[in-house]
């Protein structure tokens, strides 16, 4: 299998905390791999690396086997990194159509007029065609993180990297969504999924990772890593 991005001892400190102790990882072409981990064990901290919204103090990351690591957020979009936000974070004040516009324009490099109509597909495939006339800022939280996934996907990612993206959703939500994530996945997109609903990651993902204090604990096939006396430590604690 082709390594598509690849994290290298990357390391990130906050002062004393340190939310990356020399990660590395390795991410195939057309694999969905799931991140797991405590609050604050650094989750987002490491799409936040990965998309180049926060420099790494050391390591490497490369895509496609080139290094990224000094490479500025906007060009990573464009080379095909996107993430979601945890906390939907939409263009309130344009309507859902144009915040892909946009995302298109600048995260892809695209024209306007070439883009339209794969726009509005791409809200389709997300549910959202009939919201495209309403603004960002008037969105359900349910339509907010389906408006982070279609502005990410008009960006024409290779490498998706959704943030808890099913967190706060009924049931009945969430299956819809985890739907559109495999849909998402089987169009050839690779993924990186990070969520605290650990049903839904396990419905879509071939490979799990586990993060802890910033640490890489564990990865491999999902329901071996959820066995691990380690993770199952984390999640239910230490038998006394
Ligand atoms: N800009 C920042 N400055 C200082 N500390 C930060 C900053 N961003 C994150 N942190 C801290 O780094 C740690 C890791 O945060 P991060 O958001 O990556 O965790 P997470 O695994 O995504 O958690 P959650 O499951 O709650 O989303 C936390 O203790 C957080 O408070
Ligand atoms: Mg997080």
């Amino acid at each position: 299998m082709t390594t598509l991005l690849a994290l290298d001892r990357v390391r990130k400190a906050y002062g004393s905390l340190v939310v990356a102790q020399d990660v590395s990882l390795a991410v195939a072409e057309g694999e969905a791999l799931g991140i797991i981990g405590p609050n604050g064990a650094g989750k987002t901290t490491l799409f936040a690396l990965i998309t180049g919204a926060v420099a790494a103090d050391a390591g490497r990351i490369t895509l496609d086997g080139a290094d990224i690591t000094r490479m500025p957020a906007q060009r990573r979009c464009v080379a095909g990194l996107c993430r979601s936000h945890q906390v939907p974070q939409p263009f309130e004040k344009l309507t859902v159509f144009e915040n892909l516009l946009v995302a298109a324009c600048f995260g892809r490099g695209a024209r306007e007029a070439d883009i339209r109509e794969g726009c509005a597909e791409i809200l389709e495939r997300t549910g959202l065609l009939g919201k495209a006339n309403r603004l960002g800022g008037s969105l359900t939280l349910l339509d907010r993180k389906r408006l982070e996934m279609a502005r990410a996907l008009a960006t024409a990612p290779r490498l998706l990297l959704l943030d808890e993206i099913a967190g706060g959703l009924t049931e009945g939500e969430c299956a819809e969504l985890v739907e559109t994530v495999r849909a998402v996945h089987r169009s050839g997109i690779t993924l990186v999924w990070i969520e605290h609903i650990v049903h839904a990651l396990l419905a879509v993902v071939g490979r799990l990772a586990v993060l802890n204090f910033g640490r890489l604990i564990a990865e491999g096939e999902p329901r071996a890593v959820m066995d691990s006396a380690e993770v199952r430590d984390i999640y239910l604690g230490s038998p006394v």
